[in-house]
């Protein structure tokens, strides 16, 4: 995959903030994050659990609950989503930016047959009659190697192993043909061999759309096989940003470099600590209190995210 940066952005993300109000309390669950997903490039947004990132994603699609305030810039294809209306949302959602959400179980309507809910995205968007419509899901099932695709439509969700609701929702998310996919941790509770075949799948699914791909995710090898560059998130903001080559090489950030060293194949050594919470953040740098080479500095001063190499942006004093 090549990254297209220089043509213009199809998503370019400015200041944003997605904040929730809990109580008296604020979440600050992204805080002043800004990235651009260029025309069929991969982004892959890695960070530990309750980090941010699939409010993140969700922001894109203004699909967030009452008690969220969102504030900052996001422009998609020329469109700033923070200033659309209901209808406009609409009609991006589904067709322009596509979803393969993060719960397999709160996704899919247990009540309705399958091949009925990706029927329902394609009728939605396109002016498909219910044959022609039921021909395409087909042909998605069929290309995304859901055994006997004709017969599995007529199947409710309860009835389809993981893997196969995974294709389902992939067969979801791309059936419009987005621009740019949103993929919330879509190897999540998969076996090795799953795995090895859902990242495939979406790897040919976007080169087959020419689609751009906003990949959240945990894992570091589905990142290397499929991103082009690399964003790690932590406590709500982006304190690193590269190549993937980069990123897993020649990682600056000291998360990051944790992160790294607690893979199996590369120490297996935890990372000391939790992640601050989000609505109590420390002073300073988020991450000192669980960095090794903290100086005085990291707790008393919030370091920006800066240019250290090609396109390598780290937000690190020792950087
Ligand atoms: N509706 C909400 N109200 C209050 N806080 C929320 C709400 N939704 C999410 N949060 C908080 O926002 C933070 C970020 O959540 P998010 O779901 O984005 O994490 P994540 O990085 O996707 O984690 P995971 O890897 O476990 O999926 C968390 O602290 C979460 O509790
Ligand atoms: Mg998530």
């Amino acid at each position: 995959m090549v990254t297209k940066q220089t043509t213009s952005p199809l998503l370019a993300i400015r200041g944003l903030i997605t904040h929730f109000q809990v109580k008296e309390t604020i979440v600050k669950a992204v805080d002043d994050v800004s990235l651009d997903i260029y025309p069929q490039e991969v982004l892959a947004l890695v960070g530990e659990t309750g980090c941010g990132k699939s409010v993140l994603a969700l922001s894109i699609l203004r699909l967030l609950p009452k008690n969220s305030q969102i504030e900052g810039s996001i422009r998609f294809n020329g469109v700033e989503i923070l200033e659309a209306s209901e209808e406009e949302l609409r009609k991006l959602r589904g067709k322009e930016i596509g979803m393969i959400p993060q719960s397999q179980a709160t996704s899919l309507n247990p009540l309705l047959k399958v091949g009925w809910q990706v029927r329902e995205v394609l009728q939605l968007h396109k002016t498909l009659g219910k044959f022609e419509a039921r021909e395409k899901v087909v042909k998605l099932f069929t290309r995304l190697q859901l055994p006997d695709p004709a017969k599995k439509m007529n199947y409710y969700p309860h009835q389809l192993s993981g893997g196969m609701r995974q294709r389902v929702l992939v067969s979801m998310g791309v059936a419009c043909q987005p621009k740019l996919i949103l993929v919330d941790e879509p190897t999540k509770g998969l076996d090795a061999v799953l795995r090895k075949e859902v990242v495939t799948m979406l790897g040919e699914e976007a080169a087959e759309n020419r689609s751009s791909m906003l990949l959240i995710t945990h894992d570091f090898s589905v990142a290397a096989v499929l991103a082009d560059r690399i964003a790690v998130m932590y406590a709500g903001e982006i304190v690193e940003m590269g190549s993937a080559a980069e990123i897993l090489e020649k990682p600056g950030h000291p998360y990051t470099q944790s992160l790294l060293d607690s893979l199996p194949g590369r120490g297996f050594k935890p990372i000391r600590g939790f992640s601050p919470s989000l609505s109590s953040l420390p002073a300073g740098c988020r991450f000192q209190p669980r960095c090794r080479d903290a100086c005085p500095d990291c707790s008393a001063l919030h370091p920006k995210i800066a240019l250290t190499g090609a396109n390598h942006y780290v937000r690190c004093f020792l950087c």
